[in-house]
């Protein structure tokens, strides 16, 4: 029976482009999607931004420009990614929209009418200069444990220690640098800590199917309330300045921005089903009666770091709101994709940048192949290592499949025009045919496409031994073993199709061409393709090539400055730390003269400094996070003897931005900035004059 199912990604936060691990989500989920598409299942896959929050907010604000152009800017990126990895997506939206509002405020209503919503007073940091609540992210300090210096608010990266703002030594706001003060204000509490909550998510994430192993008992922990840590009340108000949306009835409150943005989920599936484009997908029903239907199937692909907000808040929120919500059906969690073994930083997604990959011409059903390759339903990371990409990629894809094809059918069309004939019983043969698209169809479903890819290619071998074996290139030139020829590579074209059949999910681009070119169907394969016997093919045509260890060269190598001035936070480039070139340069004699054309071959931009750090175990440097405008640089710059981090937040100056990237202790520091000095003092960072904006050339 057809299944209706409603399938979301994580909404990625709208500060910034994709990257890696976003794609990687997105490849899973969509690989499961194609699959039951495939089986006559009709899915309506739905994403969206997450646009709120102070992050997003502070950025905005250190661009000079609102909240709402941010997002659009990060928007409009989008689709080259999900167009460029053929990411199905049915529909993208965003949680700052007016769905979304009025979504989260009735959801909101509803839960305070149920008695799960109450006031309490909060005690919190505040950064008086700024006029803001400051969140344990924005408040650093000395460590209260081993006394490191500028730890985070909630947790020392030197020793681990976990604490709050309030016990930090000489605590200050990293937005300005001030001494927050502490201040009270009123929150909005949803009370997880009631025993209906508790009754209902005991019941909820232990339902056989609903999660994984680990995750259900993961989500056990919490609501045991193992380490004392009773499953406390969720605090989802926060104060005005915030981008977020307007709590009813508490003026100058909005709803914390991870009460708003699951709601996005069904916020995009609203503007969907209002664009008629759900119709147009089969789905004839309104949103609501959809939502509240019991056989819509509401699923979840979500990556390990937010499984307590998917498995606790998100499900309470539905069930005591009541119909038309529901609770979701299941939660899929994904590990990490690690890039040569190295973690990438969730914000700035440093290893291996999506646009690079695509602008050099990788094909994105390699990646989709390779992670494919790599994915099983368990909660695990998963590593890109390029020497294993190629080796995968270039044997299994290339050498065992596409391979078969091009063998097999130049004999057919050389010889038989075209005409495929089976000699002998064919049973034998679609009985193993059924028997693996019943067993990978297993694996597709249940996540583990690591099983799903090593059954198909353990077939593509057999077919292979079994053409070798029968060695047509012999057969071909004997007219008495013509049936014979044609039979063997009829069965090997048989295989083909079947192998592409059950690879669709992954190589939907690859699949759709061998469908419509090689057995010149009109349409996509569907699953039941698989049993078909093809009676006719068409001529070979070049299906895929090899990868070239050189484009793995290319895609970790520094980006070309064209290529970086449009790139947002792609891997690039780096810097010297200012202040050691000047000193070289100062007194010493003027320079040789060069002509304009050596001078135009720097790129020197006016960037904004977004943030400024101090850099464990480095006495002469800062971190800086540097904006241009089209994405942001980290520097590592030799100017903490001059500087306060917290006073350069914010300002502009000068950057190069086409030097080579360059590998340092702390990171890859990816350009440099311009300061002066000599003997007498320095480094003083160059700034241009008011007006100039992120991005704008020097020349
Ligand atoms: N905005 C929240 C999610 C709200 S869902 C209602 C968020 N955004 S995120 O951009 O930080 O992450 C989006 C998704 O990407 C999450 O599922 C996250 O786990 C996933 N990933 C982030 N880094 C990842 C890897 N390195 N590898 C795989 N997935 C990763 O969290
Ligand atoms: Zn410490």
């Amino acid at each position: 029976m057809a299944e209706k199912f409603f399938v979301t990604t994580a909404l990625p936060y709208a500060n910034g482009p994709f990257h890696i691990g976003h794609i990687m989500e997105y490849i899973q989920a969509d690989i499961w999607v194609r699959f039951q598409r495939m089986q006559g299942h009709q899915v309506h896959f739905v994403g969206a931004d997450d646009a709120h929050g102070a992050p997003i907010m502070l950025k905005a604000e250190a661009e000079g420009i609102s909240p709402q152009q941010l997002v659009a800017r990060i928007a409009a990126g989008r689709p080259r990614y999900l167009q460029g990895f053929h990411i199905g997506f049915d529909h993208w939206h965003s949680t700052d929209s007016p769905e979304n509002v009025a979504l989260s405020q009735d959801i909101y209503r509803r839960l305070k009418a149920a008695g799960l919503i109450y006031s309490k007073p909060v005690e919190q940091f505040y950064d008086p200069v700024k006029g803001m609540f400051l969140a344990d992210r924005y408040i650093k300090g000395e460590c209260p444990n081993c006394h490191s210096k500028d730890q985070y608010g909630d947790a020392c990266e030197v020793c681990s220690t976990v604490y709050a703002p309030t016990d930090l030594i000489e605590p200050y706001s990293v937005l300005t640098g001030a001494r927050p003060v502490l201040k009270t204000s009123d929150h909005l509490f949803f009370r997880l800590s009631d025993p209906k909550c508790i009754d209902f998510l005991d019941g909820w994430t232990t339902a056989p199917g609903r999660l994984q192993p680990q995750v259900a008992n993961k989500a056990r922990e919490w609501l045991s309330g193992k380490d004392d840590q009773a499953l406390g009340d969720w605090d989802i108000s926060r104060d005005a300045p915030y981008f977020g949306i307007p709590i009813p009835d508490a003026p100058g409150k909005y709803f914390y921005v991870w009460l708003d943005a699951p709601i996005g989920y069904l916020a995009s599936l609203q503007s969907y089903f209002a664009s008629g484009k759900a119709r147009a997908n089969g789905e004839p029903r309104s949103f609501e009666e959809f939502l509240a239907a019991p056989d819509t199937k509401q699923i979840h692909f979500i990556g390990k770091d937010i499984i307590y907000f998917h498995t606790l808040f998100w499900p309470a929120m539905l069930r005591f709101a009541g119909p038309p919500y529901k609770v979701p059906d299941n939660v899929y969690v994904h590990g990490f994709i690690t890039v040569s073994g190295e973690k990438m930083s969730k914000s700035r997604g440093t290893g291996i940048s999506p646009l690079r990959y695509l602008d050099i011409g990788m094909s994105p059903e390699w990646l989709r192949y390779y992670i494919a390759a790599k994915l099983n339903a368990n909660v695990e990371d998963l590593d890109f290592n390029p020497e294993d990409f190629v080796a995968r990629v270039n044997s299994d894809l290339v050498g065992k499949y596409v391979n078969i094809a091009s063998r097999a059918a130049n004999f057919i069309t050389r010889h038989f025009d075209g005409a495929l004939a089976y000699a002998g019983d064919v049973e034998a043969l679609r009985g193993q045919a059924a028997e693996l698209a019943r067993q990978v169809g297993e694996s597709y479903e249940a996540r583990e496409f690591g099983r799903a890819m090593r059954e198909i290619m353990a077939y593509a071998d057999r077919i292979n031994q079994d053409f070798d074996a029968r060695q047509p290139w012999v057969l071909a030139k004997d007219p008495a073993k013509r049936a014979e020829l044609q039979d063997i590579c009829s069965r090997t074209l048989y295989g083909f199709k079947l192998l592409s059949v059950l690879l669709a999910p992954v190589l939907p681009e690859v699949g759709a061409r061998v469908a419509r070119e090689l057995y010149g169907l009109e349409r996509a394969f569907g699953w039941p393709d698989a049993l078909e016997l093809p009676q006719r093919v068409n001529a070979y045509r070049h299906l895929m090539t090899r990868v070239d260890p050189k484009q793995l060269d290319a895609l970790f190598e520094a980006e070309s400055p064209a290529a970086a001035a449009t790139a947002a936070a792609a891997p690039a480039a780096p810097a010297r730390a200012a202040g050691s070139a000047a000193k070289a340069g100062a007194a010493a004699a003027a320079p040789a003269t060069i002509s304009i054309d050596e001078f135009k071959r720097l790129d020197l931009r006016v960037a904004r400094i977004v943030a400024a750090e101090h850099v464990t175990g480095a006495d002469k440097l800062l971190k800086l996070t540097l904006d241009l405008g089209t994405g942001t640089r980290t520097v590592f710059a030799g100017i903490k003897s001059a500087y306060d981090p917290a006073a350069l937040t914010g300002r502009l100056t000068i950057m190069v931005a086409n030097l080579a990237p360059r590998k340092m202790k702390f990171g890859v520091s990816e350009g440099m900035v311009l300061a002066a000095s000599d003997e007498s003092g320095g480094p003083y960072l160059l700034s241009p004059d008011s007006g100039a904006a992120p991005g704008m050339r020097v020349s």
